[in-house]
């Protein structure tokens, strides 16, 4: 889990890996490095911490060039030190590797080149691969086919992009872990993700995996497991180095949280027809017709709105379960089964493991991402993509908005094919207000107290959120929002569960979340109650209108809509009181401690 950059005719290539550093800081940030090619070799500069920091070091004494690379890191194997950040070089410093992902087979390498005479100085996998690749130089090969050749001899996860003294040309590899290629007038880029190089240029070209590159001015490469060249098309991305900018927002987590009425439009737009019926562009009709099951697979955030269209598909009358995919098992799969991958980054690696084992299993496959071109969207017999721009922060906040309406209409479309292209009987009544959603979701961002209650509770010992139906998904994730930014305890549960144990940990300092957005008030209520009166104070949140009584200490209001999608605009109103409650406490909002953007590791 780290990004990789480089740059290729450059005419700064120190300040540009810099920039594509900061812009991937996001998939990791405990170390970071960078070497250039400049008149006497390879010049590598590398530190424990963040980029920041690198930055203050070579701001003092690394000579520019033209071509480079560079690395942020988030460890798997060695601690972070300055030693185990990368790039690695080989003995004699020729061969500068940067690598993003995992080599399985890293300790047999070492093994037969510790008996060549190599000597490590890391404990990275990473570091047999420069060693490697300077082993067969030195048995004659050329550097072209001495990076294939140890590509070859590589079982894992890789990105990787080699550079070597005297040479004008950078060689990269892709099997499982993401590598796009930036396009600018003759000069280049490689990266983990788009962002890093979206300063400089919007043209990109993506290498899949089992691909190699070979790229150098004016000219760029590409060719298969086999050496024949692939001929791939120059693409355009949309999104703009402005939005994957902070702009007038103190963090990107609040910046995300205030995007989510313009995501949710993206989402929706051009998805509803006038019929009545969903129009995914990635589906024609009558493509389910055959699915009698669906099974969600999903971590963390992806997992609670895969949990929540759980929910809105079994009302539809379709056999859904959701499951993490760390857990999933594919016992259940038959000649019917859909499974859907939700996952917003597309890489991470418990979810794609789930999918491929659905694959394995003879399931037809969907990934709803939001990153067009990850691994889950190639896999996947199908991509759905959320469309909610790119998310920076570690805390998914606008994706998991994104996610649940996607999956509501992943639902009508499943509906409308099973009941031979007709609407569901709910549909126009739905559709009504979740066009409304965006203005509803303006509505909470303008009117939220979420401020004044985090000033009011952040110094409780203990944050519960408890809700029925789809308030339980939301309840799931208003603790998991918490607790990551806050570092404080937070747990999520399903009202009715409160009293069959959890009800014991509540005192006088339990702040209780509870969530009166749906149709069961009158339970949740009950169960509210008894947190109140062993003296837990109660913050509901609540839609408009909502009989709260007596034993809400405090209230958030959600404006009105349809109960299939009032959870969000809780949801909403949650990720606001984590966020100012982590802000009053200092923490690193945007990057909290532990935890980095994309878990590329199982
Ligand atoms: C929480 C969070 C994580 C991710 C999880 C899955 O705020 O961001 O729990 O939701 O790691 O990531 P994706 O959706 O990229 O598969």
């Amino acid at each position: 889990m780290c990004g990789i950059i480089a740059c290729i005719g450059s005419d700064d290539a120190v300040g540009e890996l810099l920039t594509g550093l900061e812009n991937l800081e996001y998939r990791g940030y405990d170390s970071a490095g960078i070497a250039v090619q400049n008149g006497s070799g390879i010049a590598v500069r590398k530190k424990a911490g963040k980029i920041s920091e690198l930055k203050d070091t070579i701001a003092r004494d690394v000579s520019n060039g033209t071509i480079g690379i560079g690395h942020t890191r988030w460890s798997t194997h060695g601690p972070p030190t300055d030693k185990n950040a990368h790039p690695h070089t080989s003995r004699t410093e020729r061969v500068a590797v940067v690598h993003n992902g995992i080599i399985e087979n890293y300790e047999a390498i070492r093994r037969k080149l510790i008996a060549e005479g190599y000597e490590f100085r890391s404990e990275t996998d990473t570091e047999v691969i420069p060693h490697l690749v300077e082993y067969y130089i030195d048995q004659g090969m050329g550097v072209e086919e001495a990076f294939k050749t140890t590509v070859g001899e590589l079982d894992g996860s890789y990105a990787v992009a080699l550079m070597v003294h005297g040479t004008d040309t950078v060689y990269a590899a892709r099997q499982d872990s993401p590598l796009v290629v930036g396009v600018d007038d003759g000069r280049y880029y490689l990266a983990s993700d788009v962002p890093a190089f979206l300063d400089f240029t919007d043209e990109v070209v993506y290498i899949e995996n089992g691909e190699f590159a070979r790229v150098r001015p004016n000219e760029l490469v590409i060719t298969d497991r086999d050496g024949n060249v692939v001929d791939r098309d120059v693409e355009t991305v949309e999104w703009s180095a402005e939005e994957t900018g902070k702009g007038q927002y103190a963090h990107y987590m609040l910046k995300e949280i205030n995007e989510q009425a313009d995501a949710l439009a993206n989402t929706i737009a051009g998805r509803i027809g006038e019929d009545g019926t969903v129009e995914l562009e990635a589906f024609p009709p009558g493509t389910f017709g055959g699915i009698d099951e669906v099974e969600f697979v999903a971590c963390g955030t992806s997992y609670h709105a895969a949990l929540y269209g759980a929910q809105l598909l079994r009302r539809a009358g379709i056999r859904t379960y959701a499951s993490l995919a760390s857990e999933y098992d594919t016992s259940t799969v038959s000649d019917g089964t859909l499974v859907v991958a939700v996952t917003q980054s597309g890489e991470t690696a418990d979810t794609l493991t789930a999918l491929r084992a659905a694959q394995d299993a003879g399931a037809e496959t969907v990934a709803v991402t939001n990153v067009v071109g990850s691994s889950a969207a190639r896999e996947a017999d199908h991509a759905l993509y959320i469309r909610a721009g790119p998310e920076i922060g570690v805390a998914a906040t606008k994706t998991f908005s994104s996610q649940v309406v996607t999956l509501a209409l992943l639902g009508h479309q499943l509906a409308e094919d099973l009941e031979q292209g007709r609407p569901r009987e709910d549909a126009a009544e739905f559709f009504e207000e979740l066009r409304k959603l965006p203005d509803h979701i303006a509505t909470v961002l303008e009117t939220t107290r979420a401020k004044e209650i985090s000033e009011e509770y952040f110094d409780k010992k203990s944050y519960f959120f408890i809700g029925r139906d789809n308030e339980f998904p939301v309840a799931l994730e208003g603790a998991l929002k918490f607790k990551e930014i806050t570092y404080e305890h937070a747990e999520g549960f399903a009202s009715g569960e409160l009293k069959h144990g959890p009800l014991a940990l509540v005192t006088e300092e339990t702040a209780v979340f509870a969530l009166f957005t749906g149709q069961n008030g009158r339970e949740t209520r009950k169960n509210a109650e008894e947190a109140h009166t062993r003296s837990a104070d109660i913050v509901a949140v609540a839609t408009d209108g909502t009989d709260v009584g007596e034993f809400a200490d405090n209230v958030l209001w959600v404006p009105k809509t349809h109960p299939d999608l009032a959870g969000l605009l809780a949801n909403v109103q949650l990720q606001l009181v984590s966020y100012y409650t982590a802000d009053l406490l200092g923490r690193e909002i945007d990057k909290p401690r532990n935890l980095a953007k994309s878990v590329t590791v199982e």
